[in-house]
Parts: C-alpha cells; sequence; structure tokens
C-alpha cells in the first residue's frame, strides 16, 4: 500500500519512516513535511534514495498542494504525526499550534474525504487528558478520561482529536487515534527534556530542571510507538482511540541524575530553574485496551533504552551539534537566558 507519512523529517514520524520501511518493505512511503525548525532532512538521508519513498516538502495547512499530492499519490492511508510539538514553545507563542495541529488535520482529512476516504490515523497525546495528581499512584488514563487540557500545546491537540472523531461520526472517515506518552530515542530534538540533558552534559553546561524536578512522566521507547502505530494502522478498530504507554514513570530529577552519571559528570551541573507555567505534574497511561485488542506491549526496558540512546547521542554529534549551532541558540537564551 501507499502510506502518507506528514511530519517525517521530525522525531517520532522519522522513527516511523525507518521502522516501516523495515517492517514493510513492499509499501510505498511518502513523507510530507513543511521542514519548520524541528523538521530534519539529515533524520530522513539514509532512506532518501530508496525506489519506494518520496519526500514533499509541503504544509499540511496548504489545501492545493495537499490535494496534489493525494491526486499524484492516491495514498491507501495518512498517518498524521506533523505538529508543532512543544510545550514550552507553545506557552510562547500559541498561534502557529492552533493553525498547524487544528487547521492542518482538518486539511488532511478533507483531502482524505476527496480522494475515496483515505483511511487516517492521527497520532496524539496522552495530555489531552491533563495530569493527575503526585500522591495517588493508582490513578491512570484510560480512553474514558475526559479531556482536560494545560497547555496551548495540548489544547491544539485536543481540538484536532475531538475534530478526528468528528469526521468519522459526520462523514464515516475511518480514522484511530492513538494517545501516546512521552517518548525518547534516536533523533529527538534536542529541546526535550532527554536528549537537551544529554547534549548539554556532553557539552559539559548546566542541566535546567524545572521547579523541583518531581514531576513525573511515563517515558516509552520510540520503537514501541512506531510498533503500536502500525498496529492500530493495519488491525485497530475504526473510530477507536487506543492509549499507549508502558507504566514507566519517572521523576524528572531521576532522569537528569541518570544521564549524569552515565555520561560520568558531576551532579553540579544541575541547576534548579523558574517551573514552567501549568506545568503538568503527572503523566501515566493505562494501556491495557491496546494490549487485550491489539496484543502490544512495551518491548524495550528503560534501562535499556536510555543506555541505547545516550549511546545514539555519542555516536551521532554531528546530528545534533549542528541543529544546537543554528537557530536554536536564540531560542535558548529566550527561555534559559535568565530563567
Ligand atoms: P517533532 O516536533 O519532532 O516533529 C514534528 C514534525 O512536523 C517536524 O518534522 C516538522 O517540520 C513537521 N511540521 C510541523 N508543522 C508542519 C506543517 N504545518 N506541515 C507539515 N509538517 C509540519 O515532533 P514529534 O516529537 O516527532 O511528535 C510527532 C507527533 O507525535 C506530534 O503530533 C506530537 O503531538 C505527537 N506526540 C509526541 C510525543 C513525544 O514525546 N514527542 C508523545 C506523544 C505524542
Ligand atoms: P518535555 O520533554 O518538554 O516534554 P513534555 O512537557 O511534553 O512532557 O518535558 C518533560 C519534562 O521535563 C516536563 O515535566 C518538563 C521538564 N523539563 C525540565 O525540567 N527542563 C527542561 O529543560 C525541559 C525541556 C523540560
Amino acid at each position: 500500500m501507499t502510506v502518507i507519512v506528514t511530519g517525517g523529517a521530525g522525531f517520532i514520524g522519522g522513527n516511523f519512516i525507518h521502522y516501516h520501511l523495515k517492517a514493510h518493505p513492499g509499501d510505498r512511503v511518502v513523507c510530507l513535511d513543511k521542514l519548520t525548525y524541528a523538521g530534519n532532512l539529515s533524520t530522513l538521508a539514509s532512506v532518501m534514495e530508496y525506489p519506494n519513498f518520496r519526500f514533499c516538502k509541503l504544509d499540511i495547512c496548504d489545501r492545493e498542494g495537499i490535494n496534489r499530492l493525494f491526486d499524484e499519490e492516491q495514498p491507501d492511508a495518512v498517518i498524521n504525526f506533523a505538529a508543532e510539538s512543544h510545550v514550552d514553545r507553545s506557552i510562547e507563542d500559541p498561534g502557529v499550534f492552533l493553525q498547524t495541529n487544528i487547521i492542518g488535520t482538518s486539511v488532511l482529512m478533507d483531502a482524505c474525504r476527496a480522494h475515496g476516504n483515505v483511511r487516517f490515523h492521527q497520532v496524539s497525546t496522552d495530555e489531552v487528558y491533563g495530569d493527575l495528581p503526585l500522591d495517588r499512584p493508582d490513578l491512570f488514563f484510560t480512553e474514558e478520561t475526559p479531556i482536560h487540557t494545560s497547555s496551548p500545546y495540548s489544547s491544539s491537540k485536543a481540538g484536532a482529536d475531538l475534530l478526528v472523531l468528528a469526521y468519522y461520526r459526520t462523514y464515516g472517515l475511518p480514522v484511530t487515534i492513538s494517545r501516546c506518552s512521552n517518548n525518547y530515542g534516536p533523533y529527538h530534538f534536542p529541546e526535550k527534556l532527554i536528549p537537551l540533558m544529554i547534549a548539554n552534559c556532553l557539552n559539559d553546561k548546566p542541566l535546567p530542571v524545572y521547579g523541583e524536578g518531581k514531576n513525573v512522566r511515563d517515558w516509552l521507547y520510540v520503537e514501541d510507538h512506531c510498533k503500536a502505530i502500525d498496529l492500530i494502522l493495519r488491525k485497530g478498530r475504526i473510530g477507536e482511540v487506543y492509549n499507549v504507554g508502558g507504566h514507566n514513570e519517572m521523576a524528572n530529577i531521576e532522569i537528569v541524575k541518570r544521564i549524569v552519571h552515565a555520561l560520568g559528570k558531576s551532579e553540579d551541573l544541575i541547576t534548579y530553574v523558574t517551573d514552567r507555567k501549568g506545568h503538568d505534574l503527572r503523566y501515566a497511561i493505562d494501556p491495557t485496551k491496546i494490549h487485550k485488542e491489539l496484543g502490544w506491549l512495551p518491548e524495550t526496558k528503560f534501562t535499556d533504552g536510555i543506555q541505547k540512546t545516550i549511546a545514539w547521542y555519542l555516536e551521532h554529534r554531528d546530528w545534533w551539534e549542528e541543529i544546537i549551532s543554528g537557530e536554536y541558540q536564540n531560542y535558548y537564551q529566550k527561555m534559559y537566558g535568565d530563567r
């Protein structure tokens, strides 16, 4: 089949393309990406020349361009990874989040409708459920947990999710949604916690921990997420939401200390900085539905995954050093300069 993958020059989309081309070598994969600050063609360098791969620089909000691409490719499925994805940036400037995450999703689904009701999968996030208290470890997000967002980022993702479900009910578009917890692994842009701490450690720079570092995230190795999406695309029930995550909760400070120790650095690098506005306390997924229906379970333990990730950043300094040498410097100064 022909699959359009949007946002494939980003972290998870890029990992997904590598995974998909290996797992389904008979499929044609078309990557559509606007190449914002978060998109890196170098992530896709090794597959660029594959005969069954095509890259197309395109904005998901560009209705004409999207329809043209659908005319040319006649896709069987679309997987929408394209998004503005960083909570801190959404707090600074929400507008582009609404445009890409909500309007862009509707443009893609309109093209799906206009081209024979193409199968559509929306890659969403556990952040649409808001947060859980730190002192109630018995609570988890299920697919029935009410949407209750905190940041402009999560609100824009929730808006998109509601639209996706509306296109299913109103037009019968064959959709599914996955809501995943925090991912980590190769090709992760170094503005997010894990790659930022690895890069700063390697450069002996301060490690900026928000607040007291007690906020909890449920970490999943990116390849496990890719496998879940692939399963949902092929075997998931149409119109359904699937939570993806793996009972791997850790406080931010624990993660930062692990990275410091793994790289043989001193904890003196850790610097507590002003907390994020509206900072979600804890995310924790209950993955019972995807486990029972599709047999999915996370395969990579955090101890192994974080080791593999650190090794990847050590071996691919070119990839991330190029990223943090450009416009990122201005961003870093703005966000952390006098925090
Ligand atoms: P990312 O920021 O690394 O990549 C996003 C990609 O989308 C980039 O390549 C960017 O160029 C592209 N893009 C942005 N705006 C676009 C537009 N208007 N048109 C076309 N392309 C555009 O993000 P990521 O971490 O890979 O996340 C991918 C998806 O997964 C997002 O939808 C995000 O909400 C979701 N998600 C992420 C996580 C996580 O931990 N990173 C967890 C759960 C869900
Ligand atoms: P992040 O990777 O931005 O993902 P999200 O906010 O979507 O969960 O942040 C993960 C956690 O790490 C979050 O609680 C905020 C915290 N954090 C820091 O303490 N320092 C940092 O420099 C960053 C980027 C994040």
